[in-house]
This record gives C-alpha cells, structure tokens and sequence, in this order.
C-alpha cells in the first residue's frame, strides 16, 4: 500500500521522506487555506521534493473552468494529479483530463456508485473519504471494502485513495482491505509506530543495559 501525505507543510513533508513514508502528496482547499500560501507556489515546491503523484485541487465548479484550472494545475510538474470533486462537471473534467494523459483524483467520493462513475471517467484515483463518513455514523471501511470488490469484479484500473484517513486504526485496516493508497496527516503515519508494549519493552532493555554496563561503542 502506497503512502501519500495529506499536508502541505513542506517541513513535514521533508521529515517523513527520510523515513521513505512519502510515495505522494495530496492536498485540498482547506488544507492550501490553512497553509496560508499560494497554491501554486507551495504546489511547485512539494513537485520539486517528492517523485509520486501530488493532487492539487481545482476550486471551480463549472466543467469549463475546472478544466482550464486543471491544465494549469497540470503544467506545474509531471508528477501533478489534478482533483476535481465527485460531481457532473468534476467527472467530465476528470475524463477530458484523462484522456489527455494528465492523472486525475476524484474526491469527495461517499458511495459506491460515485466510486464506479469515476473509473468510468478514467480516474487515476478515486478518494473515498472514510472519516468523515464515520463521523455521520456510517462506516468508511466499509465503502473502502465495497469499492475494492467492484473494481476487482470488473478490472477498474482506478486506484482506491483512502482519505479523510483519522487514525492508525485506519491505515491498517484500509491495507487489509487492499487499498491501493492512504493518504493521511503526517500526525496519523507517525503515531502507526506507537506501542506501549514496545515503549515498555524498551523500558525494561535499557534498565538491564545500565545494570550490566553494555556497551557497543
Ligand atoms: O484527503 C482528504 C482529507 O484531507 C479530508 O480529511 O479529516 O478533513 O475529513 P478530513
């Protein structure tokens, strides 16, 4: 399962690639307003640091000018996968774009239906948003679930994106199901490291190493 950071702290970013956690980037709207910088500066900078896919977001709603923001998106690097929403005019985007050999992350997907119209446009990926439908009570695994069984039904080449990714649990999970990515806040990829039978068995080692006075160097 591919890793893909959802941030657009470049410092982050940096850390995560000296761990090999980063095999892509993704981004939105509230994550660029967050940031506080230009979307196309702070863009450019993360294509010039990772090798995979980075998904920038049109901010659009019309098909036309989704389009033109994409083709501009798209100029910024190779490596860019433009996202447009899961809506009429996002999925044409989406297949214009396509059809054009620009990669293309659908978002904002919630059903298994939407999973299956953007395969059919041609997605690169698809991200279904699991939190925030866990959030609301229903369970985003499950639609992770239910998307992997369709596109293996029918050989979709369209990458399952898990998002709105809130915890460890989460990543394991989603690999179990077989997603093909997670993307998740550097917080999220971090604290999959964490556990307290490792912090006490380290405890206990490092008590046992002072007592007997090992050394290696
Ligand atoms: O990749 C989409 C993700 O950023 C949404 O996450 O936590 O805002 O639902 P969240």
């Amino acid at each position: 399962m591919k890793f893909f950071v959802d941030t657009a702290d470049i410092d982050q970013i940096k850390e995560l690639l000296a761990y090999g956690m980063v095999d892509g980037v993704t981004t939105n709207p509230s994550i660029i307003a967050k940031s506080g910088l230009d979307i196309l500066e702070v863009t450019k900078e993360i294509c010039s640091i990772v090798d995979g896919p980075v998904s920038a977001e049109v901010v659009a709603l019309d098909h036309e000018t989704m389009l033109a923001e994409g083709l501009k998106l798209a100029k910024i690097a190779d490596n860019i996968a433009v996202k447009v929403p899961l809506t009429w005019a996002g999925l044409q985007t989406c297949k214009v774009l396509s059809d054009q050999g620009i990669m293309v992350n659908v978002t904002l997907c919630f059903s298994a239906n939407q999973a299956l119209l953007a395969a059919k446009a041609g997605a690169t990926f698809i991200s279904p948003f699991i939190g925030r439908l866990d959030d609301i009570n229903l369970d985003g695994l499950e639609l992770i679930d239910d998307i992997r069984t369709i596109y293996d039904n029918y050989g979709f080449e369209t990458q399952i994106l898990a998002a709105s990714i809130r915890n460890a649990n989460h990543m394991s999970e989603c690999a179990k199901i077989g997603a093909d990515v997670c993307t998740a806040p550097p917080n999220v990829i971090k604290a999959m490291a964490n556990h307290v039978l490792t912090d006490n068995g380290l405890a206990g080692f490092m008590a046992d190493i002072k007592k007997a006075g090992i050394k290696i160097l």
